[in-house]
């Protein structure tokens, strides 16, 4: 695939990204002379709005409508399982070429200058670390892919259009200590903690940009971390899904693990409602505020079946769990189990967001500090808890 040819759906996306702010004007060159379809490999697994499920396309065999993905606001999985299997019925995604409209966001946030040295923190594809080169030159990109494979492949698209930089195949949390400092850091995996190694290696003045979370649920958010004393801080900038960083995937040991019998729980009722605290799907606000304050807690909505919905909560560093049944007209009822009672922490938390305003993302903030330590804070970093 060469780096030419714009496609009416190229042309599409590029006026939509721009028309909708998630590009930033100055991103346009990038985009038009680097287009993502020029990364990926013939067999793709774009994610299907329609179904809602990822699809597979082979590109000698539905070659138009392989590009029409390529082209498409859709993020694109590469890499399921860590490459041990590439079908199957349980499949994680363990790597891809993210969203256009995340990839922009995220390049606007990141806010580089002529003459910034950037990492980046998940190679993938390589598309991200090309449209950052395109723009600021081979000697002041770098990337770190942990996949040995997926990074081989990455520096042969990257070398095969005059793009490659340096790309190093290592743990991202160690970040590039013979490269630093850098200007701005951005990760293009979900990360739960801010490594040390990345404020040691950000210049005074620079910024961290990832997909931040709790384990709380997968709804992350953008996270625009300015360096200052003693690490960074800043405020999150909207919400994101992505893969996370290998080492800090979720520790959940599944249902089973946590024996939860009904029988042998404390049984109540709660006049909290299914949208109260649920609201509008998993990139509503109120998910990752109820993560920032429940903390060591994983949420899982199941599916309505017969009218009934039940959202269980399993404690990550015990066995406590807690599940709240919603019925269709009925009472809710909630059992809880073990040293946590979850269905209380969630629903103290909940109150907070209900009496502070229901604050969106931009009303959140974190602080990390090189020792390791986070914070999360509502509207200034004084107002602020552990995490
Ligand atoms: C969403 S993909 C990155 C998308 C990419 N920037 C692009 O433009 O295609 C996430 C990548 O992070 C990599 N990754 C996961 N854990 C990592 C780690 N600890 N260090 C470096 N890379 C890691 C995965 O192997 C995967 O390729």
């Amino acid at each position: 695939m060469a780096l030419s040819g714009l496609s009416e759906e190229r042309s599409e996306l590029g006026r939509s990204l721009l028309a909708r702010g998630a590009m930033a004007p100055e991103w346009m060159d990038s985009f038009l002379a680097v287009p993502r379809a020029a990364f990926l490999p013939e067999v793709i697994w774009p994610f299907d709005i329609d179904s809602g499920t990822h699809v597979t396309v082979d590109l000698s065999e539905e070659p138009g409508l392989w590009s029409s993905y390529a082209d498409a606001d859709v993020p694109i999985v590469t890499q399921w399982d860590d490459g041990a299997t590439s079908g199957g019925s349980v499949r994680v995604p363990t790597s891809s070429a993210s969203m256009p409209s995340v990839v922009f966001r995220m390049l606007r946030d990141l806010d580089v200058q002529q003459g910034h040295k950037v990492l980046e923190i998940g190679t993938g594809t390589g598309w991200n670390a090309g449209l950052l080169t395109h723009r600021l030159g081979r000697d002041n990109v770098v990337s770190i892919e942990i996949d040995p494979a997926v990074a081989d492949t990455a520096r042969d698209r990257l070398a095969a259009h005059g793009l490659l930089g340096l790309v190093i195949t290592r743990d991202g949390a160690l970040g590039d200590p013979q490269g630093a400092p850098y200007d701005r850091i951005i990760a293009t995996a979900g990360i739960r903690r801010i490594p040390a190694a990345w404020l040691e290696q950000l210049r005074p003045g620079g910024l961290i940009v990832a997909p931040w979370g709790t384990h709380f649920s997968n709804a992350d958010a953008i996270v625009r971390l300015s360096a200052q004393e003693g690490g960074a801080g800043g405020r999150f900038t909207g919400p994101v899904e992505f893969m996370k960083l290998r080492s800090q995937r979720r520790p959940f040991e599944g249902h089973t693990a946590y024996e939860p019998r009904t029988a042998d729980a404390e049984k109540t009722t709660t006049e909290v409602t299914e949208p109260e605290l649920l609201g509008e799907g998993r990139f509503d606000s109120r998910t990752f505020a109820l993560g920032l304050r429940v903390q060591d807690c994983y949420q899982v909505a199941a599916a309505t079946r017969d009218g009934a919905r039940p959202v269980w909560f399993y404690g990550l560093e015990d066995r406590s769990w807690a599940c709240v049944m919603f019925r269709d007209g009925g009472e809710t009822t909630v059992w809880q189990s073990g040293p946590r009672r979850l269905w209380e922490e969630m629903t103290r938390a909940l109150r907070w967001w209900q009496e502070t305003d229901e604050p969106g993302y931009e009303r959140l903030g974190l602080t990390v500090t090189s020792d390791g330590g986070q914070r999360a804070w509502l509207d200034s970093p004084e107002d602020s808890w552990q995490l």
